[in-house]
C-alpha cells in the first residue's frame, strides 16, 4: 500500500520535472519523499491543534471559533520554481532552510477576535516556536488583502530523532477568505488583462468586507453582553 503510493508519487513527479529541468531530484527521489512526509507529519500536528483549541472554546464557550481549516503541501514544480526565484541552490537541505511555506495550513475563522484568540493560544504552546509573523488584518497589503501569517516551528516525533519542521499558518475570517479566493481567481485568470480599474474595485471590495468584519465583531458582543 505505502509502496504503492510511493510509485505513484515518484510517477507523478517525475512526469514534471522534465519540465522544469530539475535532474537533481530524479537522484534525490527518496530523500525529497521522505522531507515532504515530515511536513506532511507537521501539518497534521498544526491542524490537530487547532482542532483541540476548537474543541475546547465549544465546551467553554458552547460556539466554534473555527469555521474550517485547509492544509497543502507545496508541489515539486512550485518548489522548483520558488528556488530558481529565490536564486539559491537546488537540494533537498536548500529546499529545508530556503523555503518557509512547503508545509501551508489555513485557518478560516468566524470572528476576527478569533483569529488573533487562536494564534494567541497555539504560540502559548511550549513545543511551538514563532519564526515570523505578518499581520496583513492591522496592516493591510497596498491590494487589500488581510490575513494573520505565521512561520512556526513545530517537532515531529520520528521512530529515532525529534525534527524540528517549519509551517506557514494562515489566519483570516470567512470575510477574508472569500475576498483572498475571488482575488486570486481574477489576477490569475489566463488570457486576461488587471487593469487600475479593477484593481481600485477589488481594493472597495476589501474595504467592503473589512467593514462586514467589523459589524459582525460589533454585534457579536452585543449579543453576549445582552445574553449575560
Ligand atoms: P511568497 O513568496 O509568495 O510566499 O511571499 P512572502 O514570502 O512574502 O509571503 P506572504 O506572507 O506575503 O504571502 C504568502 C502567502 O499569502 C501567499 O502564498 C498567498 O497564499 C497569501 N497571499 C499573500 N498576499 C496575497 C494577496 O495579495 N492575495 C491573495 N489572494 N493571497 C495572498
Ligand atoms: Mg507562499
Amino acid at each position: 500500500m505505502a509502496q504503492n503510493k510511493d510509485e505513484l508519487l515518484k510517477q507523478r513527479i517525475l512526469s514534471v520535472v522534465d519540465d522544469v529541468s530539475a535532474d537533481w531530484i530524479k537522484e534525490k527521489f527518496e530523500e525529497y519523499s521522505r522531507l515532504m512526509t515530515y511536513y506532511r507529519c507537521a501539518m497534521m500536528e498544526i491542524e490537530t491543534k487547532f482542532n483541540v483549541l476548537n474543541e475546547e472554546y465549544s465546551l467553554a464557550y458552547d460556539r466554534n471559533p473555527i469555521s474550517s481549516i485547509k492544509t497543502r503541501l507545496k508541489s515539486f514544480p512550485s518548489i522548483s520554481e520558488k528556488l530558481v526565484r529565490k536564486g539559491v541552490d537546488n537540494s533537498i537541505e536548500s529546499i529545508e532552510r530556503n523555503l518557509n511555506d512547503i508545509a501551508g495550513v489555513r485557518v478560516i475563522c468566524s470572528f476576527p477576535e478569533d483569529v488573533y484568540e487562536l494564534a494567541k493560544a497555539l504560540l502559548k504552546q511550549d513545543d511551538i516556536m514563532l519564526i515570523e509573523e505578518k499581520d496583513y488584518i492591522k496592516n493591510p497589503k497596498p491590494n487589500g488583502y488581510r490575513s494573520l501569517h505565521m512561520i512556526v516551528g513545530i517537532p515531529i516525533f520520528l521512530a529515532h530523532e525529534k525534527r524540528i519542521m517549519k509551517v506557514e499558518i494562515q489566519l483570516r475570517t470567512i470575510a477574508m477568505d472569500f475576498w483572498a479566493s475571488l482575488e486570486h481567481q481574477l489576477r490569475y485568470k489566463k488570457d486576461t488583462t488587471f487593469t487600475k480599474e479593477m484593481a481600485n474595485e477589488l481594493y472597495e471590495c476589501a474595504e467592503i468586507s473589512a467593514m462586514l468584519d467589523d459589524k459582525m465583531d460589533t454585534l457579536q458582543k452585543k449579543v453576549l453582553s445582552d445574553n449575560n
